[in-house]
């Protein structure tokens, strides 16, 4: 089977809620599993100071590069030195508020690899996995339906792109020490055994994952991925950039580049109606990776996330401590987000794959058996 699924999820309002006693609960948890929190809430001065010195040498910057900066330069980006999910952290998201979303995952996991015949290996993918929450409620079902996955050999291949939050997932999923790769060089980075024993394998990126009939999850990892910004002018569509303001040289702006940029003259539809556009080509290569990779190998991939259908105009936010924040304001210290064009990755998948969705995240639930779980759960 081919299957390729969008979820669509609410997550600006649960990013805004105040937290439950459940998120609260698995807080207290990863604090305690993290040895060396590397949260590091203090000003960054010098993703700010790296940022206007590269702004002063190439002048203005595209929104995609400015957001790749901020989030993940390897020494000061936002995902690289923060440990921003939960209650005391930026943002939260469905995983660290229920262990439900994940077990019902795992159960959709299962069903996807039945419908293919029972592969005799099946590879758990996950992209951006924060705390590893979702790949561990996925895994506990794993556990439970054992008898169903008879000699499966299961294996679990986390892409992660931040080494402080790769060390919070193997705690929370390994039950030894994971160990570190010798060499920057070698794809897998990190690489540990969980309490059942499955191997679990840390890469940079989904390129390096190996290849073989695999299923994938993306949870509010495609949020996080570059967007380019346009804006549509009297002269035809232009490129939104970064630039020092000239009037305060401590803090960024945003500018209209003069002519067209190579994103601005490829990346627009012939047809498109809105007057500003935002464009994630990044997401769009990761969705033509996971089509190659399941049209070759076999498999599925779902991605959920906060998006439209190619309707939005202007989504580009910023959150500190539950709270918008500008996005240009003290760059590395808050996420930066754009909500995801669920049309522009269908696009993308090409025709060698089924595309379903997007679908509401309350009705992929429903499908899954949310009430009977829930029930369940009342009754223990
Ligand atoms: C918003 S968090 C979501 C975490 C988790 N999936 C959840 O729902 O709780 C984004 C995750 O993607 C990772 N990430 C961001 N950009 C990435 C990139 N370019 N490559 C790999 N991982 C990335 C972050 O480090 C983090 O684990």
């Amino acid at each position: 089977m081919r299957t390729f699924v969008c979820v669509k999820t609410q997550q600006l309002v649960s990013r805004v809620f105040s937290p439950s006693a459940a998120v609260r609960w698995r807080a207290a948890q990863s604090r305690f599993l993290c040895s060396s929190p590397p949260d590091e809430r203090k000003s960054q001065p010098s993703l700010l100071r790296h940022l206007t010195s590269k702004l002063k040498a190439t002048g203005p910057i595209t929104v995609a590069e400015y957001m790749r900066e901020v989030l993940t330069n390897p020494v000061a980006g936002y995902y690289v030195r923060n440990n921003m999910l939960g209650p005391d952290g930026d943002f939260i998201t469905s995983p660290e508020i229920s262990q439900i979303f994940g077990e019902l995952l795992g159960v959709w996991i299962i069903s996807e690899w039945m419908g293919a015949g029972r592969p005799k290996q099946l590879q758990l993918v996950e992209l951006g996995p924060g705390k590893g929450s979702l790949a561990s409620d996925v895994l506990r079902v794993f556990s439970q339906l054992r008898s169903v996955l008879g000699e499966t050999s299961v294996s679990l291949h986390l892409v992660e792109v931040s080494p402080a939050l790769s060390l919070i997932q193997a705690q929370n999923l390994t039950r030894d020490c994971s160990q570190e790769a010798v060499s920057e060089d070698e794809l897998v980075y990190r690489r540990g055994t969980t309490a059942a024993g499955l191997p679990v394998f840390w890469y940079r990126r989904l390129d390096d994952v190996p290849a073989g009939f695999s299923i994938c999850v993306a949870h509010e990892f495609f949020d996080a991925l570059p967007i380019h910004k346009f804006q549509r002018t009297q002269k035809g569509w232009r490129e939104v950039m970064v630039d020092i303001d000239p009037d305060k040289p401590d803090k960024l702006r945003f500018v209209v580049a003069p002519s067209p940029t190579m994103a601005s003259s490829t990346l627009i539809q012939a047809d498109e109606r809105r007057d500003h556009v935002e464009v994630c080509a990044e997401g769009g290569s990761v969705v033509q990776q996971l089509s190659r990779r399941i049209t070759e190998d076999g498999g599925a991939a779902l991605i959920a996330d906060y998006g439209h259908d190619g309707t939005k105009t202007d989504t580009f936010r910023s959150f500190k401590g539950h709270q918008l924040h500008d996005v240009l304001s003290n760059p590395g210290s808050a996420d930066l987000t754009a909500d995801v064009d669920f049309s522009y990755l269908r696009r993308k998948a090409g025709g060698g794959v089924a595309c379903l969705g997007p679908v509401s995240q309350r009705t992929f639930l429903k499908n899954m058996g949310i009430d009977t779980r829930m029930q369940v759960s009342l009754h223990h």
